[in-house]
This record gives C-alpha cells, structure tokens and sequence, in this order.
C-alpha cells in the first residue's frame, strides 16, 4: 500500500510562510508511486500552487454554499481544486464537534467524492484504564462512519501524544493498529509528535501506512526529510 504522509499546519504559518514552504517543496520533493504527501495548511493558503503534493482542509461544513457565516463550504472548496478533508481532529472534537456533527460532515463530503483522512484517538484517562476502555473509545468515534468508503484514511492520534514531543510507544500503536486493521482494510496513519527521529520506526509498525505530523513539520526541511525517510522505510 502507498504511503501517505501529512502535514497538519494546524493554525499555524503566514501566507509569505506556506509560499514559501510550498515553492520549496514543489521544487524539491520528487513523487512516487510509492509515497503520497499531503498538507492541510489554514484554509487562506488553500488557492496556493500545490504540484507535486496534495492540499487538504483541516476542517469543512456539510453544506454546498449558504448563510453560514465562517465556514467554508463545498463549492468553494471544489472552486479551489481541493478534494481532500480532514474530519474528527481532536482538537475541533475538544471545540465541541460531536459524533453526530461528525458523521453529517462526513456522510455529506463522501457524497461529493472526497478523500477524507477522519481522525481519531483517545484521551489519557482512557488510555490509563486499558485496551478495552480505548478500544470502546475509538469504536464510538467510528460510530456512524462507512469504514468500506474508499476515500477514507483513519489516522490514529491519541490525544496525550499530540504537541507532547512524546510519540505512542511502538507496541502501543502496534496493538491498536491491529485493532482497526479488523475492522478496515483502507489506508491507517499514527499521528502524534511524530518527527524525524521516530518515523522510520513508526512506518514500520505493522498496519501502519502512514503518519499524519503537526509540530515536526512546520519546516519544510522538516518535512522533505521525512519524506525521505518515508521512501526508504
Ligand atoms: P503533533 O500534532 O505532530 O504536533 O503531535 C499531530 C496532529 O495533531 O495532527
């Protein structure tokens, strides 16, 4: 299976900032059949010139266009090119977005035939009472969500390791990788302070088709060497 590798700028960057980043990246980075980069960069840097990687929205309403006042919606995304969302992020959950807001958003951009990395993880507390209590957890984000949707991409973040600078020990993630490999065959990434150091050993854990990184990959030097390392994993 091919690797995706995603970058979340999460609300970070200039619009000077991601032009350059991008035109570095576009003249640097050489795509793979083997290797898929995407970037969900903050949504003013969605018209920018992306040749060689995809671009996502971190974040949409379930509606074509309207009076929703501060969202972007489906026409606009679809004016700028984009095809790729990402749902369920731990921190628009924590902001109040709930299973059902979720499965709406869902349901309505897998209508309009969008790839949708959705995102789900488990608090502390949860991880503290064992396999079980996660494995309910992350079966109740799942809740409503067409696991045989082909443009689906589950990334798996627990919500302790993310902007921690400690990633998931390996066995961690291994144990709940199988968990949801019983359940899809499409593609899982882990995401939570993954950085230069760790992704090789993360891309390597069975069931793990890629990572979705935040913090590590605000520079895009950052980012093409884990590109790098991504290709030779
Ligand atoms: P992080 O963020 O890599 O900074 O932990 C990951 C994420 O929130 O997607």
């Amino acid at each position: 299976m091919k690797r995706i590798i995603a970058a979340n700028f999460k609300s970070n960057l200039s619009i000077q900032e991601i032009q350059q980043y991008f035109k570095t990246l576009n003249s640097s980075f050489n795509p793979s059949k083997d290797i898929e980069a995407i970037i969900f960069p903050p949504a003013f840097a969605l018209n920018l010139e992306a040749i060689n990687f995809n671009l996502g929205a971190q974040n949409a309403y379930g509606a074509k266009n309207g009076a929703f006042t501060g969202e972007l919606t489906l026409d606009g995304l679809v004016s700028l090119g984009i095809n790729y969302i990402m749902l369920g992020h731990s921190e628009r959950r924590a902001m109040g977005e709930d299973q059902k807001l979720l499965t709406d958003k869902f349901n309505f951009y897998k209508d309009a035939g969008f790839k949708i990395v959705y995102c789900i993880g488990e608090d502390l507390n949860t991880r503290q009472k064992g396999q079980d209590n996660i494995e309910y957890m992350l079966s109740c984000q799942l809740e409503g969500i067409d696991l045989d949707y082909n443009g689906l991409t589950i990334a798996y973040e627990p919500i302790w390791a993310i902007g921690s600078g400690v990633s998931a020990k390996a066995s961690d993630i291994e144990s709940i990788h199988h968990f949801l490999r019983q359940k899809t065959n499409l593609a899982l990434l882990y995401g939570g302070s993954v950085n230069d150091s760790n992704l090789k050993e993360i891309l390597n854990i069975p069931d793990v088709n890629g990572a979705l990184i935040g913090s590590a990959a605000l520079k895009v030097e950052n980012f093409l060497k884990m590109l790098e390392i991504a290709k030779e994993a």
